[in-house]
């Protein structure tokens, strides 16, 4: 949520500033803004409402050569989408950039009696704040930030400089990401590294309850009780390619497209399917550990969450004598739920920021349960966070809508449940379908790729125009069907929703006439014939059908049939997942609407 950069160093501010912006716009796209100072200290202020775009084409009426400056784009939270609720927020000579929420806002508000507030936001009055501890020049900046912070409470990452000292930046984090960017006589702040990718391969992550003084060639980090912190600086991984779209029209059609590499560096070095096993070294438990779990809790939200259910059901198939609990984070975190002994948690996150995961992984913690992160943002708070975990190694997923985080991370936690049924002794012969259809997915998903796009393309041409969808499937389809319902609302805004198959004539069956349409998952396995059986009922109330299935002698009488062919069962649903996620793509794109940046969306929800 929301965006931060800043740049101090010996070159233009303002296109660091742009750049940096541009690519932490799946981040918040409501308003932007930019603030560089020359060297007097003299300030240009630049905000737009809208995207990026939109400040761009301000900024090239107020070029600058200053060479520090901080910006923003803007997810609201507090006030309206606006130019004046835009950052940076300015009080006297500071110029604020925030990321996160002041909770108490109000009361700090109500006692900065002689400010005259022109937003309506939170982070406007954080400066203000601050500035009221800064008055007079004669107090360091960093200081007065101190004095500010240690009175508020809630999340913030923020970047502060100010008129009177035009060469330093100061930025402090709680809750809310901050990388510094460490270059030669330069230095860089952003939201997250993908900003700092080609301008330099090291970085520091400031951790919650820290903060810094950079100017061009220092760097000083401390906490806020002023005690010094050796702040390591660490290697960027991510390159240039892996945040481009690579020659594609959108960055979700090249993440959907890239799933067959995606998930083989999700699986490098933890399956081999000759032996039948399975490893897995991140989470940090014991064979003896591992043979204890009876209880897993699966923690997430959005496609995580759905992520973590479709795995419940995978690992239940296998793993004798566990219960798992597949648990919505924001939900979760006030449930007060007693947690059984010799339980481990999976804390499921694509970006490894989502305040309300995180707030469940701090809780759980509490409780001295074990955690194991399934997470790809390397270095991410909620990966420094938990006792243990698996990165999944999927790249920079840009696009707000997950796609290729989804798959891996159901792969990634069937592999955990695969360790702990070795650790228990389940017989290798139980394990080894899993094990070969897994090593075999990278491979049946490229073919489903070129397979399915096809066919789905020539058929949300005529669904496109509806405005409420259904989506059935049974056991492992069930979560599918979910998660493809999730898909298609967040980017196309048709009403969908999903049901499993067996639930149908309890209510939703009411819903079938002609302004809904029904996808119906249908993969070969013990289920099917009942799925057609449920099917059957919706064909009979004039359902207009479209059906995913595996099975090539499917003959049922629905409107449209994507057929998939692949030689795996178990994870057929995983492959029709695919086929969901490129439904859901070319329907948007027909609609011409905002693949990649849906309305009200932001790609990292970093509050709560
Ligand atoms: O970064 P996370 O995996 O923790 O994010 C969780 C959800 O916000 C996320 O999956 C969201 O639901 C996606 N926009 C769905 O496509």
């Amino acid at each position: 949520m929301c965006g931060i950069v800043g740049y101090v160093g010996g070159k233009n501010a303002q296109d660091f500033l742009i750049s940096g912006l541009k690519r932490l716009e799946y981040r918040g796209y409501d308003s932007a803004g930019i603030v560089t100072l020359n060297a007097e200290g003299k300030a240009t202020l630049v905000r737009a409402k809208g995207k990026i775009s939109n400040l761009e084409e301000k900024l090239a009426q107020n070029k600058t050569s200053d060479k520090i400056g901080i910006g923003h784009t803007r997810w609201a939270t507090h006030g309206e989408p606006s130019e004046t609720n835009a950052h940076p927020h300015k009080a006297g000579p500071l110029y604020l950039v925030h990321n996160g929420i002041i909770e108490n806002y109000k009361e700090l508000k109500a006692e900065l009696k002689d400010f005259e507030f022109k937003s309506e936001t939170d982070s406007e009055v954080l400066a203000a704040l601050i500035e009221s501890f800064y008055r007079d020049g004669n107090y360091p900046l960093v200081n007065a930030v101190v004095q500010a912070l240690k009175l508020v409470k809630g999340t913030y990452g923020i970047a502060v400089i100010s008129e009177l000292q035009p060469e330093e930046i100061v930025v402090a984090r709680s809750g809310s990401p901050l990388v510094i960017g460490v270059g030669h006589d330069e230095t860089l702040i952003a939201s997250d590294a993908s900003a700092l990718v080609g301008h330099t391969k090291r970085a520091i992550y400031l951790n919650d309850g820290e903060v810094a003084v950079v100017t061009a060639k220092s760097i000083e980090v401390k906490t806020l009780n002023a005690e010094p912190v050796s702040a390591k600086v660490e290697e960027i991984e991510t390159n240039l390619a892996a945040i481009q779209k690579g020659g594609y029209e959108h960055f979700l059609l090249k993440e959907i497209m890239e799933q067959p590499n995606t998930l083989t560096e999700t699986l490098r070095g933890r399956v081999n399917a000759e032996q039948g096993t399975v490893h897995l070294g991140g989470p940090g438990l014991t064979e003896a550990e591992l043979r204890k779990i009876q209880h897993l809790v699966i923690v997430g939200c959005g496609t995580a969450y759905h992520a973590g259910l479709l795995a419940s059901y995978y690992i239940e198939q296998f793993v004798p004598e566990i219960t798992i609990e597949t648990v919505i984070a924001s939900e979760y975190r006030y449930r007060n739920a007693y947690i059984p002994d010799n339980s481990v948690a999976l804390i499921v996150s694509q970006s490894g920021e989502t305040a309300d995961t995180l707030a469940c992984l701090r809780e759980i913690k509490k409780q001295g349960v074990r955690t194991v992160g399934i997470v790809n943002a390397i270095g991410s708070t909620i990966s420094r966070e938990v006792d243990g975990g698996t990165y999944v190694h999927v790249g920079p997923e840009i696009s707000v809508a997950s796609t290729k985080a989804f798959t891996s991370q159901v792969i990634a936690m069937v592999i955990f449940g695969l360790t702990i049924a070795q650790a228990k002794g389940v017989r290798s012969t139980m394990l080894r379908p899993y094990i070969s259809e897994i090593a075999k997915l990278p491979e049946e998903i490229a073919k489903v790729l070129s397979e399915a796009e096809e066919q789905v393309k020539a058929i949300t041409k005529k669904y496109h125009e509806l405005e409420h969808a259904i989506y059935l499937g049974r056991d492992t389809a069930y979560p599918t069907a979910m998660e493809g319902a999730l898909k298609l609302k967040e980017i196309s805004y048709i009403d969908a929703n999903a049901y499993a198959f067996g639930e149908l004539k309890h209510g939703p069956l009411a819903l079938v006439d002609d302004k809904y349409f029904e996808i119906a998952l249908l993969p070969v396995g013990e289920l099917y014939d009942k799925a057609v059986s449920n099917l059957q009922e919706v064909l009979a109330r004039g359902g207009k059908v479209i059906a995913v299935t595996n099975n090539d002698k499917f003959d049922l009488p629905v409107e449209n049939v994507v057929k998939i062919t692949t030689e795996l069962e178990i994870f057929a649903p995983i492959l029709m997942n695919i086929v969901l996620q490129l439904f859901a793509y070319y329907i948007t794109v027909a609609k011409g609407l905002n693949v990649d940046q849906p309305r009200n969306l932001a790609k990292s929800v970093t509050v709560e």
